[in-house]
This record gives structure tokens, sequence and C-alpha cells, in this order.
């Protein structure tokens, strides 16, 4: 067991001695910020004494006395209102690290808990290009999935898709009236852009047009044969091209079930919702109304037009309900932009009504990870140089076209199928670090300068780190240093022992990026490291040390390279031996 984890649980056992009622759980041993203090910290007592009005440093002092954690950390002070520091021992480091070189653990463990978790990410609409705005959705949905699933929980992702709705009344017209069949072949999603741009002009001019728009959708709606069999296409031609931006970005979907697969579920769920007592009529509309939620007051989710018709709202708990029928999640996870906010929160307050009135009530985590915009370097929203929105399939071509400038200039030697690879993984690694990196609530702007540099904290610079760490190998091969692992690691230097240290937090950091939604917790943490990489080796000789202090490091560089990986592979993004 990691050594945080052995204080921890030592720590809650202390703390139910002394308190028998208190929640434990909430009892957690973090690194401490600022390495003079200490390695770990807890500030979990402060809260518990003051909820029970006592001195927090009395029950720090009392907590101690019934603590030993002696075999990992050589003291524990407090500190301050009533923080525990705890001084790890050089052995327990050492012993955690000699664990890993023998493949025992990569300093993180599979929860023991293992929850079914539902991730609603990327979720674009039919017969639109996907934006930037949704590359924010999949990578950093993407990237919970990974988390969640390294850590040992079963997660199923689901691709939300915008299936359904009236404008395709307008495509169809268009699709009948002034379909490119060559323009089709070539750019699908484009034609069918186009054929709904044209139509809806041509509607606002026209009421004969958006009268047949809305005849067409009717005939779609009750399932006439020909403009389902249009439909489909349309969906499957969309498909095919979301699936060429997934398979270069390396996103899996474990099903995808849009919007049109829960029509048949959307009258019973408004009936139910009826019967409960949770929805009621208010204007010829069906509405829940959430009186006694102050934010909500006066936001009531409309569930049934007065026109009959179903909306988002009826999709979305429709959708909720048959989740929770095939998955029984613990969680589930919608990632979107901002925007939707007041959305979820009457989602999420309508279903915890709905399952409340049920006899035995399911109520899982629902979390809405909401994200800010992408701004061009104007700070405007984020636009192409004639100011339209910015296509994701576009967008991604650029990456690795300016990549492969950088990596040519710096490789001349590489043939270019080799710079060209290289190029991929650097760009599309370099797009997505940029997106996960900054606090996911606030805008970022969109730099490619700043997100191909290889200095700051971007991903060209970690996949440096890691291909420079392979080259070490390389070289010791060549020399033929390569020397027997030591059946102990050697720790002296104070930059060996700071990268050491920085390793054992992976865990933590991954267990951050899972458990609060934010995947810049994992992005600073490699940061860090490759920081402490890079002076552990500026100061600490590798290749020329003894004999027994170079196998050392060479263990302590394949750590760093092994969790450099695993991390970036956390964040969907690759790596290459050389660049
Ligand atoms: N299709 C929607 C959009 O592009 C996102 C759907 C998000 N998921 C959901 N269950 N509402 O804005």
């Amino acid at each position: 067991m990691l050594p945080h984890k052995q204080i921890e649980l030592k720590l809650q056992a202390a703390v139910r001695v002394l308190l028998p009622d208190a929640d434990t759980a909430a009892v957690l041993v973090r690194p401490c910020p600022d390495p003079k203090f200490g390695d770990y910290q807890s500030n979990a007592l402060m809260p518990l004494a003051k909820a029970r009005r006592m001195n927090p440093r009395l029950l720090a002092e009392n907590v101690l006395a019934k603590l030993d954690v002696s075999d990992v950390c050589e003291r524990v002070d407090i500190a301050g209102a009533g923080f525990l520091n705890f001084h790890l021992k050089d052995s327990s480091l050492a012993q955690t690290l000699d664990a890993a070189a023998r493949g025992e653990h990569l300093f993180f463990e599979k929860t023991a808990a293992p929850k079914t978790a539902v991730i609603d990410f990327s979720s674009p609409n039919v017969a639109k290009p996907m934006h930037v705005g949704h590359i924010r959705s999949t990578i950093l949905g993407d990237c919970l999935a990974r988390a969640l699933r390294l850590l040992g929980h079963r997660v199923v992702t689901d691709n939300h898709i915008g299936d359904w709705g009236t404008q395709f009344g307008m495509l169809l017209v268009g699709w009948k009236r002034e379909l490119n069949s060559t323009a089709l072949d070539t750019d699908a999603i484009g034609e069918m852009e186009r054929l709904y741009k044209k139509i809806s002009a041509e509607s606002r001019e026209n009421p004969a047009t958006l009268e047949a728009a809305r005849q067409e959708l009717v005939k779609l709606q009750n399932g006439d044969p020909e403009n389902l069999k249009i439909w489909r296409k349309m969906i499957e031609l969309s498909k095919k091209q979301f699936d060429a931006i997934y398979s270069r970005l390396g996103v899996k979907f474990d099903c995808t079930l849009g919007e049109s697969f829960y029509n048949d579920r959307l009258k019973s769920s408004v009936d139910e919702l009826l019967a409960r007592g949770i929805a009621r009529e208010s204007e010829g509309a069906i509405a829940v109304f959430f009186d006694e939620i102050p934010q909500l007051k006066d936001k009531p989710a409309l569930v049934r037009k007065s026109d009959g018709g179903f909306n988002y709202a009826t999709t979305d708990l429709a959708t909720l309900a048959y989740r929770m029928e095939k998955w029984q999640p613990a969680e589930i996870i919608y990632v979107t932009d901002g925007r939707q906010q007041l959305h979820f929160q009457q989602i999420f307050a309508a279903f915890q009504k709905w399952q409340s009135a049920k006899p035995q009530p399911a109520i899982p985590r629902l979390a809405h990870v909401w994200f800010g915009s992408i701004l061009g370097e104007d700070g405007k929203p984020f636009k192409t140089r004639s100011g339209e929105t910015v296509k994701l399939a576009d967008l991604l071509d650029e990456a690795e076209e300016r990549a492969f400038r950088i990596v040519s200039e710096k490789n001349s030697g590489f043939l270019e199928p080799q710079r060209r690879e290289i190029a991929r993984v650097v760009g599309l690694g370099a797009v997505k670090y940029a997106d996960l990196l900054p606090n996911r609530q606030s805008d970022y702007v969109f730099s490619w300068d700043k997100m191909l540099a290889l200095t700051g904290n971007t991903a060209p610079y970690l996949q440096y780190a890691y291909a420079r760490i392979r080259s070490i190998f390389r070289k010791a091969q060549n020399e033929s240093a390569n020397s027997q692992p030591p059946a102990a690691l050697t720790l002296s230097a104070t930059e060996e022992i700071a990268l050491a240290k920085h390793l054992l937090g992976f865990g933590l950091a991954l267990e951050a990026v899972a458990g609060e939604f934010r995947p810049n917790f994992l992005c600073n943490y490699l940061f860090e490291l490759a920081g402490k990489f890079t002076a552990f080796y500026e100061n600490c000789p590798v290749l020329k040390a003894d004999e027994v202090i170079r196998a050392s490091r060479l263990v302590l560089c394949d750590l760093t390279a092994q969790v450099l990986k695993q991390g970036l592979d956390v964040l969907g993004i690759e790596v290459v031996e050389q660049m």
C-alpha cells in the first residue's frame, strides 16, 4: 500500500477511537503544498473540532497520541490551527520505489470500491460539422473516462448525438429539392449544412417553404418510409464523418444512443411525471415546477409544449431513466459547455423528485462538467480569418501541419514518414493539452505558438521530456552500460529525493481528475514531474556514475518515463521514442 494511504487509514482509525461518531471518509491525507513543512498533510481535524466546539490543536494532540505511523514516517508535526504534517521516512520512500521498479504498482492503486459511471460527452448534432466547442467536450470526456477506468471503475461512454428535432423538416425539403450528390459524396456534412442554411433562409422569406418544412417534419414524425429513409441516411453519413475525427483523436464510445433512440419513451415519461404529481399542466403545456429550490423558483422545466411536442428536457429525463434501468450507475457525468447549466440544474432537480417518489429511490451522483469557450488571440470567440466557425477537422489538420514544420526544422535528419508521425503525435497532443490545462470553467485563448512550444507547460515539452529519458536508455545500451536493476534503490541527492517523492503523488493526481473532474491537476502534476526530472538530470550524473548509483538512477529515470507515458495516456496524448 502506498505510504499516504497507510497514513490515511491509520489516521482515520485514530479519529474513530476519539470521536466514534465522526464521518472519517473526509479524513484525507494529501501532499503538503510546501515540502518545507513535510511530505503529506491533513487538515481534516479542524472541521471535526469546530463541529464539536473543541480546541483543534488539543484534538490534534490527542489524535497524535493514538496514532502510530512510525513505520512510514520519521515524524509528525502539529502546525498552525491544527494541521498535521507528516515527514516520510527515507526507507519508506525507497521501498515504495523498489516495489514500483519490480512492477508491483505505478504509484496508484485500483479502487477497492469500483462504481459504474456513465459519461455523456461529445454529442455533436447530425448534419452539422463538429466545431471547436465539441472538441472540448470530446477531449475532456475522454480524459475522465480514461482516468476512471485506470482507477478500476466501470465506465460507459455514451455519445448522445443530436439526431432528432425540427431541423429535419428543413433538411428534408432541401434534400428532396436541391441535393447535389457529388458534393454529398465528397463532404456529406458540408452539403447537408448548405441545404439547411439555404432552406432556413428561404423559409424566412417565403411562408410556403416554412409550411413545406413543417409538413416534411410531421411526415417524418409519423413514420413516413421515404422520409425515414432519408433521415437514416443523414445520420449514417454524419456518423461516418464524426467517426473519422474520433479515430484521429483516439476516442471510443461504448454506445451512441442519440436523441431519437428515446422517442418512444417520451410520452410514457411525461405520463409518469404527471401520475406521480411531479409535473403539472400550465397554460396548455406540461412542466415541472421547483418552488422549493430558490435558484429554480421561477424556472420550471417544460416537458411538453402546448402543441403536444416534446423537447430537449423531455429527452434528457427519458435518457436518464433509461440509463438507470440499463446500467444502475452510481454516477452520470455530462460534459457540455457552460451555457447548458440551467438545463442540467432543471433535469437533475426534476429527476431527483421523480426518483424520490419511488418506493426504493436510487439516486446517482449527477454531475454537469461544464466548460468555458475557446477564444481567438483577439479575445473574441475563436473564428477563422474569414469569420466562420472553425471546423474540428481543419483544426486538427493545421495542428499536424504546423507541428510538421517545427519537427522538420529540428530533426532534418529524420526521414519524412518519421517526421510525419512525430508531427501527428505532437500536433494532436498540443491541441488536447491546451484544452485540458486551463481550469475548464474559464475561457482560454487559442494560441498555436504557445501550445506547440517546446518549453513551458505544453504537451510537446512533456513529450520531449519522455523522449529524452528514452534516449538515455538508448545511450546506455550503446555503451553496454545497461546494468542489472538493483535490489534496492539508493537515494541520496536532494534532487533525486525530490523527484522520487513527486513520483509518489501520481495516484493522488489521478484521483483528483476522476473525483473532481479536473484534468488540469494531472497536467500540472506532469509538468512538475518533468521539471523535477530536469533538475535531477542536471545535478545527478546517471551514465557516468558508479555502477551501483548508475543502476539506481536508471531505475528512477525509467519510473519517471513510465509515469509520464501513463499520465499522458490518461490525457489521451501519445508519446514518441525520439523527437
Ligand atoms: N447535442 C447537444 C449539443 O450539441 C449536446 C448534448 C449533451 N448531452 C445531453 N444529454 N443533453 O449542444
